[in-house]
């Protein structure tokens, strides 16, 4: 009898996310019964927010993870066996698999990717990374061209995709990241205009010498000081899209943030959102996203964990910024 692996959180996330909260079970693979069908997860994506999943918090825009289940993650993968009229074996597929190796299921909440589309550029741009940047730059940001975007998280999975897009619409566009290794990227691969490293420069010297017109819109993905020092600068009607908040996931004292007095005197719009709110327009984000990535002017870098289990490690590198693009693990 065949058996795969898979993981179970254990434990809540307290601000490290490491190993200790996590078990690794054996189980026997199933077989599909009338209407189901097996996937074999071939590509897992590591997301930010699951450090928000695993908590013990009850109050967020989707539930928690319970503890003694397997951890929660979008993945990508292939039917291996199947009893389910709409999907056949060797149909790619994506959805939300979870931390395991094998996926039995009915159908709900997967679909179909063409196989043609290699898995990484799937995770990397038109799954949730893709999705987000779309929705909350056009929905939210409302870019228009010759104004001024600054993006955190600038060479994030998010934030590069955020970045491209709107150099692509006309923007001048500048970039926040924390190592010269991103900067060069983003500047050089990429195009943004600029780059500040938010852990070497002066940053807000370094925002007047790349944005001297003031900010138009900001696409909030980290929080902490970048956020003070952006707000301090944007322009009257600028919009500011708040994304995530990196800096305070791990933080047992978030950053204060800035003064609304600025909000009524340059007449600023801060509008959060969270893609699954939108995920029923997943086509049309796609669809929107697509001739740019088609014309070369979205390109991405995916960051290739090997193995289950290193997983359970994977999350830290969102912490230290050790992810040099989109963060996934390869089964
Ligand atoms: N609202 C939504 O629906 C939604 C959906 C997807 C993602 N998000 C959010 O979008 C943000 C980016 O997600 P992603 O998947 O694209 O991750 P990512 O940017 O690929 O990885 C996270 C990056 O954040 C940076 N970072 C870590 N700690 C930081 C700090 N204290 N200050 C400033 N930067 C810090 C690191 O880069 P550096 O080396 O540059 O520091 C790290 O590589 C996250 O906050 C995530 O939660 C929101």
């Amino acid at each position: 009898m065949s058996t795969y692996k898979a993981i179970n959180l254990i434990k809540h996330n307290e601000g490290k996310v490491g190993p200790e909260l996590f078990e690794v079970v054996e189980k026997t693979v199933p077989e599909p019964a009338d209407g189901e069908f097996l996937i074999k997860q071939t590509y897992m994506s590591l997301d930010p927010a699951m450090m928000g999943w695993m908590t013990s918090d009850t109050d967020s825009y989707i539930p928690r993870v319970e503890l003694g289940t397997v951890m929660r993650s979008s993945g990508i993968g292939e039917v291996v066996a199947s009893n389910n009229a709409d999907f056949a074996v060797g149909d790619q597929v994506m959805g939300m698999f979870g931390w395991q190796e094998m996926v039995l299921t009915d159908g709900a909440g997967v679909s179909k990717v063409d196989k043609a589309l290699q898995p990484e550029m799937a995770l990397s741009v038109f799954a949730l990374p893709g999705l987000t940047a779309t929705q909350g730059l056009y929905s939210c940001g409302h870019p228009e061209a010759g104004e001024t975007l600054v993006v955190s998280g600038a060479a994030g999975s998010v934030g590069s995709i955020v970045g491209q897009l709107a150099k692509a619409d006309g923007l001048r566009v500048i970039g926040v990241v924390g190592t010269d290794e991103k900067a060069n990227w983003i500047v050089n691969d990429l195009g943004f205009d600029g780059a500040v490293n938010y852990k070497t420069d002066d940053l807000g010297a370094k925002l007047n010498e790349l944005a001297p017109e003031g900010i138009d819109v900001y696409f909030e993905n980290t929080g902490g000081p970048i956020q003070n020092a952006v707000f301090e600068r944007m322009n009257a009607h600028g919009r500011i899209v708040v994304c995530g908040m990196i800096a305070d996931y791990a933080s047992a004292n978030p950053s204060p943030g800035p003064n609304w007095m600025r909000i009524i005197k340059k007449r600023l719009s801060i509008q959060g959102f969270t893609m699954p709110d939108h995920m029923h327009k997943a086509q049309e984000l796609r669809a929107k996203l697509a001739p740019y990535v088609q014309n070369g002017q979205v390109k991405y870098r995916a960051h290739v964990l090997e193995g289950l289990e290193s997983a359970m490690n994977g999350l830290t590198l969102f912490l230290t910024g050790e992810n040099k693009g989109k963060l996934m693990v390869k089964l």
